[in-house]
């Protein structure tokens, strides 16, 4: 028999359906709550509510663990390539090398943008942020692939706007890079790797061509798999969010990229960084920060620092901690950056405000020492993080569309607001 919860409302009692996932989470299914008891549930935040289903990522935040497809992080850095993620995350399975020649080749020959988008680049002022260039531009895209817009896509349609779009993404967060320093655009080598073009169309300029090198490039890897997913966060709710009103695929991932920005998602590796600066500025005393960051006075948060659902080291952190060290040796770079986080780590995890609250360094705290060391500029750690959640972002939009009786998403409200009340006229008020 189906398990269920008993709830007893207002002298009723009513029987919930529960839920119980394939690692055994369990959760109430409250679809019929307010149909047959009259009441809504409160979660504000939605700290506690389960927004769907999902057979894409899983996360034990008490146990620092987290799979893709079922496959441990730790094992598909070590092993995959950022690529092979893609496929993975939004196919649901490993490729055969078949399969992942196909998707390869149609992701790598997709790499031009249409000329007239460029106008779009050069109007925006020198210094806008790239995080609003790549959200409009990826947006625009809907523009110039009208025939990619259908609400209702066959299958062979769906993969034809997803390939295109983790094509041409790389090209706009490239060109909204040259934007913001001035430089000529640069045109795709679609020769090269996923990654190296990237960082080709990012770093050659007239004089000088990108020669792409393995240890970045790997690197890049390891960061982008790391970023690929992370269930239901912020950025990715939004984009189910949106295009659960059939929005299409390019509307719905540049709202995900607007989500993204804020400082306490995405925009955490850039504050993590200007914090880490600051911290320099002054000395180098984070002690300093780190009793700002306690202070409930002061709005000073240690950026990098606490998850909503790690309650323990997030493993993604202990991944690119250990790459900082290794890369940055290979790359004979000393960044005195890393010191002072490693001391700020150290302080905060033998704090008692810290180890009471379970607040570890997250993905964001050493990911952009990484991004430093590749002379990625610090404005375009967000973007970064955007091409890497794409795979995510895609993988979560098509698992939605593709479910039987998807519906629009719209959550409810406890109205605190006036009773009704009659208009006053201006004179009288
Ligand atoms: N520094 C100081 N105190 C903190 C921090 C922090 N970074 N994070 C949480 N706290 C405190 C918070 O003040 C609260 O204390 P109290 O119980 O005394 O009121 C307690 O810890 C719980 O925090 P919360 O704000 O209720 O937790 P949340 O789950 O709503 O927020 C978070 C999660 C990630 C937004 C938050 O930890 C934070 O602001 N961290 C800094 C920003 C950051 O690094 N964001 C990147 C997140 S990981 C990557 C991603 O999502 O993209």
């Amino acid at each position: 028999m189906a398990e269920t919860a008993k709830l007893e409302l207002d002298g009723k009692q009513f029987d919930i359906p529960v839920v119980t996932g394939t690692e055994n989470e369990k959760g109430l299914d409250i679809t019929r709550l307010q149909a047959s008891t009259g009441y809504i549930t409160l979660d504000p935040g939605y700290a506690n509510t389960g927004s769907c289903t999902s057979a894409i990522t899983y996360i034990d935040g008490d146990k620092g663990i987290l799979r893709y497809r079922g496959i441990d992080i730790a094992e598909l850095c070590e092993k995959s390539t950022f690529m092979e993620v893609c496929y993975l995350l939004i196919y649901g399975e490993l490729p055969t090398v078949e399969q992942f020649t196909k998707f390869k080749d149609k992701v790598l020959f997709h790499s031009l943008i249409h000329e007239d988008m460029k106008s779009f680049f050069t109007s925006y002022p020198g210094h806008a942020h790239p995080m609003a260039i790549l959200s409009a531009m990826v947006c625009s895209l809907s523009v110039y692939h009208p025939e990619l817009l259908k609400p209702d896509q066959s299958p062979h349609e769906r993969d034809q706007t997803i390939t295109r779009l983790l094509s041409k993404v790389r090209v706009l967060a490239a060109f909204a890079y040259k934007r913001s320093v001035g430089e000529a655009f640069v045109y795709s080598r679609p020769e090269l790797d996923y990654l190296s073009n990237f960082m080709h169309m990012m770093f050659t300029t007239p004089v000088k061509l990108y020669e792409p090198d393995e240890v970045t490039r790997r690197a890049l890897d390891v960061l982008f798999i790391l970023h690929a997913d992370h269930e239901q966060n912020c950025s990715t709710s939004t984009v189910r969010m949106v295009g659960s009103s059939k929005a299409n695929l390019f509307a719905s991932i540049s709202a995900g990229i607007c989500a993204l920005w804020g400082p306490l998602h995405g925009g955490a590796n850039q504050a993590v960084i200007e914090m880490l600066e600051a911290i320099a500025a002054d000395g180098g005393n984070y002690k300093k920060f780190i009793d700002r960051a306690k202070d409930k006075n002061d709005p000073f948060r240690l950026m990098g620092f606490g998850h909503r659902i790690y309650k323990n080291y997030d493993p993604r952190a202990q991944i690119i901690k250990k790459h900082c060290d290794e890369v940055l040796g290979k790359l004979g770079i000393h960044d005195p950056i890393l010191e002072i986080a490693k001391g700020l780590e150290e302080v905060a995890l033998t704090d008692p405000y810290f180890i009471e609250r379970k607040l570890y360094p997250n993905v964001d705290f050493y990911s952009g020492i990484l991004y430093r060391a590749m002379k990625i500029p610090t404005n375009m750690f967000t973007v970064m993080f955007a091409l890497g959640r794409l795979p995510g972002w895609i993988a979560h939009w098509k698992e939605m569309i593709e479910e039987p009786g998807m519906r629009i998403a719209r959550p409810r409200q406890i109205y605190i607001g006036e009773q009704q009340r009659a208009y006053k006229p201006m004179e009288d008020r």
